[in-house]
């Protein structure tokens, strides 16, 4: 059974009643974000019950000891581990000398709302102490889009049935842990604590990898609402810092704390200044003043959700479900800086370590690069390219030369960083995904200045891996690429995984095809990429004797291109024949039982199929879907998308409204059982794509955009916005039919349903 404690609304995500269960699962569920930093939703006053604690900072790790037990030449060095900061939210709260704690009091009214449309974390609740006494506690917490340093709270308190003495402490606390660490292992070391007044500051830095970090609070006090001061008693410790403030407050009185808190780090401000940036955060902080922060909150959400926003209508689940994957996407990057990244679990939790996987060339881009200023994609692009060396290193490690490049599939700085060496190494398919997304991005944008600037040398890289990763077989008279993992982690170390295969032969294709455009268009460029890159017309020949030469293992039987070698050896029963007890089978099954399974993880042959499709007729898609899907147990996140977008081209409409409902709610009903440990915000991008790639039929080949919409039954109608090459299109589809509006001054080309239509500035088409 999925959870479906939820409550359905359009703009936020609410939760009712306290329920201790549900603890951790809410605490990732309305983890808040701005790009920069982000928290999960743990209480501001203690808790004495089960709570997994997260404040995460971008672009900080930690790195771990790999732990295996044989090691091996090529093995990474390290797996990076994403850091729990220190926590600044934590303020205790006593009344008449009694800790609130919620696991231990009986509680009223809890609400939890996470208004998306503002990106404010709400909480309300009374709670009623052993003494009988009963307070009614609201918080609000922000982490401001503008100041991204910065983060805010307002809690109150009101005395219900009494009159008593309230105390608030508010601390930091760098003495936290990781919940995946081993041994209660520290990761932090306090360099410096200061106070000042109503500030403190905790200066510290992480072992091994040094990131210094100062984390300050400063706080102000109101009685219903109007600043007042009061004495504090400062406590210091080791590794914490708190302030204790103390009044009587009478019956129906609100006393409130604000709270501003904030992280400075070396990666934006020299070590020696972190503590001044810090107070400079928090001085600005207090003269904009809570509820002007807060506006100015509002006003970034609305800016944000002016371009992304995406309004179903006659499915209110549904509504909640789309804003909330968007919502999310955005709480985890902003794509102003080129040195962070999307990590699976964005800052929600600690799995997957907060690195950078293939899922951003894969999945991502697209949504920032629709949804946003070019900038914000290509910044993603320029992520790989300035960890090229480090690629090329990598390769180098494992055998390659001459300038081959091999990104890693697990990364925090361009060093690969997993932790499984068969299934996470083995799976070199990564590195056509970041040739695919400059293709992407350059055949949306319109952008080419791209390739020649920075892409080419990536593309050159990548390419002389492939090269040199196949093996002529003269069995088979044609290029092999063997002992490899394909996006189906459910095979590991298979010969010819055909999207492997494909995807080798086609980058290749593309690098040589942009090196005549270069050669013909940009003969500058192309020199100095020629001479930087040491690049030769032999290596061009051996390349594309590779790509013409590439094998792909295929059934003439079925008509289907094969997973990989063998595959049809496999005793091929469909997923809804096995029992109920058996899925999912990475929890029920033997590894061993798994690997000679015929169940897919994940889209392997249809990731391809979907990249590709302008290559295959409808006929082909359809015989691959049916051949695969039923084989496929989805247990990625990153599965059901893929299958959502294919299902709505060849016109298996219940089958992509499925697909969509899992992928769109993955999260919010815990279809996998595990969202206490983080949400998968990659595959969020994926929903995306699946409402607007699938039911609305985008597509953009050969600088053609096109659309195909249509609509779930189960919808009144959807639309949505894009940005395309300066022109904001919005789409607009019900049962009747579809609308396209140009809210820009150019006008714009586009093929609905096969027919070219051009939409003037400003002009509402209805069709
Ligand atoms: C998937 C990979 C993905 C990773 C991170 C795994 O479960 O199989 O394709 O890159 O999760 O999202």
């Amino acid at each position: 059974m999925n959870q479906d404690y939820i409550i359905p609304d359009e703009w936020s995500i609410i939760e009712e009643g306290f329920h201790k269960e549900n603890i951790t699962s809410s605490e990732s569920i309305f983890s808040i974000g701005n790009g920069a930093i982000g928290q999960r939703a743990n209480f501001e006053e203690n808790y004495s019950g089960k709570t997994f604690q997260g404040s995460y900072i971008g672009g900080i790790y930690y790195p771990d000891k790999t732990r295996v037990g044989w090691w091996k030449n090529g093995y990474p060095e390290y797996f990076a581990k994403v850091l729990n900061a220190p926590n600044w939210i934590g303020i205790n709260v006593k009344i008449n000398g009694i800790t609130l704690d919620l696991n231990t009091c009986k509680v009223y009214d809890f609400k939890r709302e996470l208004d998306m449309k503002c990106g404010v974390l709400n909480r309300s609740f009374i709670a009623e102490l052993g003494t009988g006494n009963q307070i009614k506690v609201n918080s609000t917490r922000f982490l401001s889009l503008d100041i991204n340093e910065l983060g805010a709270i307002k809690y109150s308190v009101t005395p219900i049935n009494f009159k008593g003495e309230i105390e608030f402490e508010p601390y930091i606390d760098a003495g936290i842990v990781n919940e995946d660490s081993n041994y209660d292992e520290f990761f932090w070391e306090i360099l410096q604590i200061e106070v000042e007044q109503n500030e403190a500051y905790i200066l510290s830095k992480t072992f091994k990898t040094e990131f210094h970090v100062c984390t300050g609070m400063k706080v102000e006090l109101a009685l219903n609402n109007f600043e007042i001061t009061l004495e504090k008693e400062t406590k210091l410790n080791e590794k914490s810092i708190s302030f204790i403030y103390k009044t009587e407050v009478n019956q129906g009185e609100t006393f409130s704390i604000y709270k501003y808190g904030t992280y400075t780090q070396s990666m934006n401000h020299p070590k020696e200044k972190l503590i001044f940036a810090a107070e400079k955060v928090l001085q600005k902080a207090t003269i904009i003043g809570f509820d002007n922060l807060l506006n100015k909150q509002k006003l970034a959400w609305a800016k944000i959700w002016e371009t992304s926003d995406i309004v179903i209508d006659g499915d209110i689940k549904a509504q909640q479900a789309i804003r909330f994957n968007i919502f999310q996407l955005n709480q985890t990057y902003l794509g102003e800086d080129s040195r962070l990244n999307i990590g699976p679990k964005g800052f929600t939790g600690e799995k997957y370590g907060g690195s950078t996987y293939w899922d951003t060339e894969a999945y991502c881009i697209p949504f920032y690069m629709i949804t946003k200023d070019k900038h914000v994609a290509k910044n993603l692009l320029l992520y790989r390219y300035n960890q090229l060396d480090k690629a090329i290193l990598n390769a180098e490690k494992l055998g390659f030369n001459n300038g081959a490049a091999l990104f890693p599939m697990v990364t925090m700085n361009g060093e690969e960083c997993h932790n499984e060496w068969e299934i996470t190494f083995e799976e070199i398919h990564r590195n056509g995904s970041m040739i695919y997304a400059i293709y992407n991005y350059v055949n949306y944008t319109g952008d080419y200045s791209y390739i020649p600037e920075y892409g080419m040398e990536v593309m050159i890289a990548v390419a002389r891996f492939w090269q040199q990763r196949a093996t002529f077989s003269k069995a088979k008279d044609k290029y092999v690429i063997l002992g490899v993992t394909g996006p189906n982690e459910y095979e590991n170390n298979v010969n010819n995984n055909w999207y492997t295969n494909y995807l080798a032969k086609w980058c290749i294709e593309y690098v040589l095809e942009n090196l005549q455009i270069l050669k013909n268009d940009y003969s500058e460029d192309y020199q100095k990429i020629i001479t930087k890159t040491n690049f030769s017309e032999s290596e061009l020949m051996a390349m594309k004797n590779v790509a013409d030469n590439m094998y792909y293992p295929y059934s003439e039987k079925e008509d289907v291109f094969l997973q990989q070698d063998g595959f049809l050896d496999k005793e091929l029963i469909p997923v809804d024949q096995l029992s109920k007890s058996d899925r999912p089978i990475n929890q029920k099954w033997s590894w061993d039982r798994i690997l000679r399974s015929p169940y897919i993880k994940q889209a392997d042959v249809l990731q391809g199929i979907y990249f590709f499709e302008n290559k295959f007729d409808a006929n082909s898609i359809k015989k691959h879907f049916d051949f695969y899907e039923p084989l496929t147990v989805h247990e990625s996140s990153l599965s059901p998308c893929v299958h959502s977008i294919l299902a709505s081209k060849i016109g298996m409409n219940n089958k992509a409204y499925e697909m969509y409902l899992r992928t769109s709610r993955l999260d919010l009903d815990d279809y996998n059982h595990e969202v206490n440990e983080g949400l998968h915000i990659t595959s969020m991008a994926g929903t995306w794509l699946s409402l607007v790639q699938g039911f609305g039929g985008m597509r953009n080949f050969d600088n053609t955009l096109s659309f195909n919409p249509q609509i779930p039954k189960e919808w009144k109608s959807y639309s949505f916005k894009i940005n395309y090459r300066g022109t904001t299109l919005k789409v607009y589809k019900d049962h009747q039919g579809c609308k396209f509006s140009n809210e820009s001054e150019t006008s714009i080309n586009i093929i609905v349903n096969g027919e070219k239509i051009q939409v003037n500035s400003q002009e509402l088409i209805e069709l």
